[in-house]
């Protein structure tokens, strides 16, 4: 009973540029696009504002968090509750407590239902860890997209720097390092590239030459050219 809208994942590990290339696939094709990674942080806020810790022993209390989230994504901005919580969702605290309530299995499957409902007419562009191995795995076209751990503590190091953030790089790939591991080695959905992604680094490209990448992969995916 799922209807044939077109599906394009794009998943690697944290700051590699899924985000951008994501946004940008899908504004190339006119696609619906889903940042994954939100609806973890968004989880991750909820469970601080209701004074629990990201820790299996609230994994039911926050899976229940989870399933009833009042969220609103409205022209880019998440709405928590009506609040734009936009920023408060990108801190670097907030990214390391998303990667600990999506560790738990109940969590991931409280917000199951929800991303499969992104799929719409017509089309979708999904960014995460698992959008190719579990939430999409039908999608004609999955890329796993790497770049060094250098190259994306640069990259980050750069985004906080213009938003008046400041931060080492040293203790950024730190943290970055620190959330792929526990990303890679959890038990349910870890991040690994799907057995038919294509793998793209994009150490030594710039966005546009990795958004021609993909878009000309999604060509080779159609029956009629
Ligand atoms: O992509 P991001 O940095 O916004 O994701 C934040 C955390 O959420 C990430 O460290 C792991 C988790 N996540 C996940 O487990 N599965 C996804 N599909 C997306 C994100």
């Amino acid at each position: 009973d799922v209807p044939e809208v077109p599906v394009i994942c794009i998943d690697g590990p944290t700051a590699s540029g899924k985000g951008t290339l994501a946004v940008e696939v899908a504004h190339e094709l006119g696609y619906h696009y889903l940042d994954s990674g939100s609806l973890y942080r968004v989880t991750g806020l909820a469970t601080r504002r209701k004074g629990l810790e990201p820790e299996p022993a609230y994994e039911a209390e926050i899976a229940a968090l989870a399933e009833t989230l009042p969220l609103q994504f409205v022209k880019g901005k998440v709405l928590l509750d009506g609040e734009d919580v936009s920023d408060a969702i990108r801190t670097e605290a907030a990214g390391m407590d998303a990667s600990r309530v999506s560790a738990l299995p109940a969590v991931r499957a409280a917000l199951l239902a929800l991303q499969k409902r992104f799929r719409r007419l017509p089309g979708l562009v999904a960014d995460g860890r698992d959008m190719g191995t579990v939430i999409f795995p039908e999608a004609r076209l999955k890329v796993f997209l790497t770049a060094s751990a250098a190259q994306r503590a640069e990259r980050r190091h750069k985004q906080l720097i213009s938003k008046g953030i400041s931060t080492t790089l040293d203790s950024l790939r730190a943290d970055l390092e620190a959330r792929d591991a526990r990303d890679s080695s959890r038990s349910v959905a870890p991040l690994k590239p799907a057995q038919d992604a294509r793998r793209l680094d994009n150490s030594q490209l710039s966005i546009a030459q990795s958004v021609e990448q993909v878009l000309n992969w999604w060509q080779e995916t159609q029956p009629f050219k």
